[in-house]
């Protein structure tokens, strides 16, 4: 298994009020203590029975299974709304039905909100929403993390306009801090209507099987306006959103495992934009050889493996956080540490439809590089890639639309940027997996590999058409042509005396070649160019 297991030790709750007494001679202080204490705990039990049974944890218990043990450190459990109207009056719980703080992960301080279900079904008020506010605007002004556990029935339906406009000043403050804190959100509950435009906007989004959903529109809504009926799981499970629409960039079964693999991912992670990830060792080239390379990736152009093996082999200790692993797994998109600097790892996948890009492999990799730049993390780009998925759909569905984020992302990217070619690089393909001509600052190949606008076949029916038609042994001809091809085109040497590839390695030779590489950029900086802002093709 490649992920490294974080020991997450029993859910407790997180006391509100430390168990320690008061100094005596301050029977007051302990008297206010005890009355507030009882009024946050007042009448939720049932509520929290109902929480467990469904298989889920309060939002004080996902915090102590997130945080370090006792690093919590809450702000505003005093708050509650001042609303009017359809009997809130009457029923001001504190909290407002979310926990918000800050607290440690690894001894690295991040913030976090964990929406509590028992109160108002986690919906968003006026108030509510302030305490979010407050926890992003502070995330921002310490360069901290923030994570986001969502289990929420949207914005209170009570507190109308005031409720959305809570919203609005969430996905305001995600948005200015998109690129300067990484953001995470966490789904474990419902997620609907506007709601889930929050973690569309954070870095990443992780969901729990079963449990938590995020959808625009409920069922109920979908089957009065289309008439169809549709299950919760079906709209926008954890499936849906991890397979198909890929909202979701990582799917658990669990919340327990959800959240560990949130703390391993906070791990890889720098805490701002101009901060480092935390190095796991010191760094300095290792000569690590690794023969059983050249053994993973077939010879033959088309013989399919899984890139993943490849991964394994290049990361320290064979570990790879793999983003989105069930939507668009024909490319693949991993956070890892190379000799113990974090990089982010994209590769074709020749395992899922021969590795082709298509339009959603485009925009997975896309958001990948974008949030590798952003954050100061080298990429490293494993290429074994026959070309761009030709058909009808994907035209239709606009594969040059999509095809162009990927091209602009690399291209503005102006972190450290190292191309591998392992097998195969072909045509457009070529160009847009960080290909020297957009701006990779080193490009290795293997000895074996193929280079070129198309492959032999294809080439020789352009060029040698009228030939071939006209030869008294056309399939002959056909072979010489093609052999012709393949020694002058199809190999390294071409490119790399025309300075398109830096060098030629031993496949074995890789992992030390990319620490090389890494060490040799470590210090790179290149400034953009100068104006409002680019026009990527979202
Ligand atoms: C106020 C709400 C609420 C809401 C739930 N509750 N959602 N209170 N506003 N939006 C309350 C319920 O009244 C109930 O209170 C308690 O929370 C638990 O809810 P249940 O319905 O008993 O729980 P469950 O059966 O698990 O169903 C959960 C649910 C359902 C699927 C989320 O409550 C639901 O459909 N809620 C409405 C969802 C919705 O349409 N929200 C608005 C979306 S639009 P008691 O007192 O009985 O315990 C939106 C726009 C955002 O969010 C726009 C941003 C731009």
């Amino acid at each position: 298994h490649h992920r490294r297991s974080v020991p997450t030790g029993d859910a407790q709750v997180i006391s509100l009020h430390p168990a320690t007494e008061p100094e005596p001679g301050m029977p007051l202080l302990r008297k206010r203590r005890d009355e507030l204490a009882a009024h946050v705990a007042e009448g939720r039990m049932d509520a929290v029975r109902r929480q467990h049974s469904l298989g889920k944890f309060t939002a004080r218990e996902r915090l102590a299974l997130l945080l370090d043990d006792d690093s919590f450190t809450e702000i505003e459990p005093y708050r509650r709304h001042q609303a009017r109207g359809l009997g809130l009056e009457d029923n001001r719980p504190y909290t407002d039905g979310v926990v918000a703080g800050s607290g440690t992960i690894d001894g690295r301080r991040v913030f976090v909100y964990a929406q509590d279900f028992t109160v108002f079904g986690g919906s968003l008020g006026e108030a509510h929403a302030a305490k979010i506010h407050k926890v992003l605007d502070l995330a921002v002004a310490t360069g901290s993390p923030v994570i986001a556990l969502n289990d929420s029935g949207g914005a209170r339906i009570q507190e109308g306009v005031m409720a959305l406009n809570g919203y609005g000043g969430i996905f305001r403050r995600q948005v200015e801090a998109s690129g300067v804190i990484p953001q995470i959100s966490v789904i474990l509950g419902p997620c609907a209507g506007g709601a889930a435009y929050s973690p569309a906007l954070a870095d990443f989004t992780f969901m729990v099987r079963d449990t938590g959903w995020m959808f625009l529109t409920g069922p109920d809504v979908v089957e009065a306006v289309t008439g169809r009926r549709v299950s919760h799981d079906e709209l926008g499970g954890a499936d849906t959103h991890g397979r198909h629409s890929g909202v979701a960039t990582v799917v658990h079964d669990d919340e327990e495992s959800c959240l560990a693999d949130v703390r391993y991912l906070v791990s890889l992670l720098p805490r701002n934009y101009l901060e480092q990830p935390p190095a796991t060792r010191e760094t300095g080239a290792t000569a690590d050889w690794r023969p059983r390379l050249a053994e993973l990736v077939p010879a033959e152009p088309n013989r399919p493996y899984d890139m993943r093996d490849v991964f394994t082999e290049i990361a320290d200790d064979g570990e790879f956080f793999a983003l989105h692993e069930a939507w668009a797994p024909n490319v693949l998109c991993a956070l890892a540490r190379i000799d113990g600097r974090v990089v982010g790892l994209v590769g074709n996948q020749p395992c899922v439809l021969a590795g082709v890009l298509d339009g959603p492999a485009s925009q997975k990799a896309a958001r990948f590089v974008r949030f590798c730049d952003a954050f100061g993390i080298p990429l490293v780009t494993l290429v074994d890639v026959p070309g761009f998925l030709p058909g009808v759909d994907e035209e239709r569905s606009g594969i040059i639309r999509q095809g162009a984020q990927l091209l602009h992302a690399y291209c503005e990217a102006t972190v450290p940027r190292i191309q591998v070619i392992l097998r195969k690089a072909y045509g457009g393909a070529y160009i847009v997996m960080d290909s020297r001509s957009i701006g990779c600052d080193l490009s290795l190949a293997w000895p074996t590999n193929q280079i070129a606008v198309m492959g032999a076949e294809g080439a020789v029916n352009v060029l040698f058409r009228r030939e071939l038609a006209a030869a008294p042994d056309p399939a002959a001809l056909r072979a010489r042509l093609v052999a012709e091809y393949v020694a002058e085109y199809l190999n390294p040497q071409y490119a790399a005396e025309r300075g398109l590839v830096d060098d030629v390695i031993d496949p074995a030779d890789t992992r030390a070649a990319i620490a090389r590489g890494l060490a040799m950029l470590q210090d790179k900086r290149k400034p953009g160019p100068q104006r409002k802002h680019g026009n990527h093709p979202v």
